[in-house]
């Protein structure tokens, strides 16, 4: 049967040939260019995609949260692990310290604050634990300029001695915020160059860096290009979603995510109501196109507003098509936030739902 007739909506579909597909262009791509591929876990959050990219040669994942982690290693995925974040607070800290007796985890850190309450905790555990400083390469999120990673790195190794700095780590996301290809490249090769430079800064000091680690799916085939980078983690090219389309390099065929959803209302000629809300969607902008989500049966129309449960599209005057109890497919702006809505993915392959994949680190926010 179908998967069209065979599920309720929202579903959550995930096309295997796409998914399959995105897989070995990244796998490929880092082997060819000698670069370790550690891709973030936040985009799917589920086991069988991490088993997919750990068997395909992945060196380890990269989480968000210390829930993240816990959930896969539930699953008996005992990886080397990294937490791209700051772990903070002694509630954190001990379960931190309880998955290192499972995993390797080593996390990232951006301050002596930060870096004291992990020694505190692997002091008191007698651990130690492997950092990698967060450096700000022109996001402006977490992460500390140049010029303040070796003092700080200094000051670690001299008071703080249950760990130990071993490498850098940068999130180019406002590369993927760019306006066009060109500025994208300027601003991935502008971190890329940071990184690097750093790193070569804190060897200059003694320092053993083997890891100089950079994130960003936009990005991701420019900042690599940048020699003396050790690893990616891309996240959101398993499923990709439509801010990737803009740049050219992608098109909704490269999409292997998908919310099937139901027309449930034709209350105007020019309207249409989905089952899809924010509760499905969620509320990230586009900066390619106006709406929140492309339809991939009606590329013209436009889910131009949002509620809990309602998707509002706006239909091209004379558009023919989206009757009551029509299903279509919507490839959302942002699928990691969307992932987080569902409790399961549906993989489907020639038109078939073939598996059904728990999202097991749903809510897996802390
Ligand atoms: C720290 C970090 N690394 C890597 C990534 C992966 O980026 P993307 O989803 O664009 O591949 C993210 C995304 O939010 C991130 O926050």
């Amino acid at each position: 049967m179908s998967y069209r007739d065979e599920l309720d909506t929202p579903a959550w579909i995930v096309r295997e040939e796409v998914l399959q597909e995105n897989l070995k262009q990244m796998t490929e791509y880092a082997a060819a260019n000698g670069i370790n591929l550690r891709p973030h876990f936040k985009t799917h959050k589920t086991a069988e995609v991490a088993r997919m990219q750990l068997d395909q040669g992945a060196v380890g994942i990269t989480c968000a949260k210390l829930g993240e982690v816990e959930a896969l290693v539930e699953q008996g995925i005992e990886s080397d692990f990294f937490i791209a974040n700051q772990i903070v607070g002694p509630l954190k800290t001990a379960r931190l310290v309880a998955l290192l007796d499972k995993a390797n985890v080593r996390v990232a850190t951006d301050s002596f604050e930060v870096a004291a309450g992990l020694n505190a905790a692997m002091e008191e555990a007698g651990k130690t634990l492997d950092i990698v400083i967060e450096v700000n390469t022109g996001q402006a999120r977490a992460g500390i300029l140049v010029d303040e990673v070796v003092p700080l790195a200094r000051r670690i190794q001299a008071e703080l001695p249950q760990l130990r700095v071993v490498g850098v780590m940068t999130h180019e996301g406002h590369a993927g915020a760019a306006d066009d290809a060109a500025q994208l490249q300027q601003l991935a090769d502008d971190a890329g160059e940071k990184i690097v430079r750093v790193a070569g800064m804190l060897r200059d000091a003694g320092f053993d860096i083997s890891t100089v680690s950079v994130g960003s799916t936009p990005a991701a085939f420019v900042t690599t290009k940048t020699e003396g980078i050790t690893e990616m983690r891309p996240g959101t090219y398993v499923f990709q979603d439509n801010t990737i389309f803009r740049f050219g390099w992608h098109t909704p065929e490269n999409c292997a995510l998908r919310i099937l959803a139901t027309v449930t209302s034709r209350p105007a000629p020019d309207r249409a109501i989905l089952d899809t809300g924010s509760k499905s969607l969620t509320m990230d902008p586009s900066k390619w196109k106006p709406g929140y989500g492309y339809i991939v049966e009606y590329p013209d129309a436009v889910i131009e507003n949002l509620s809990e449960e309602h998707g509002w599209v706006r239909l091209p005057e004379a558009m023919q098509g989206m009757e009551i109890g029509e299903k279509v497919q919507i490839i959302p702006n942002h699928v990691c936030p969307t992932v987080n809505l569902t409790d399961e993915l549906h993989l489907v392959r020639d038109d078939e739902v073939v598996e059904t994949w728990p999202v097991i680190a749903r809510g897996k926010i802390r």
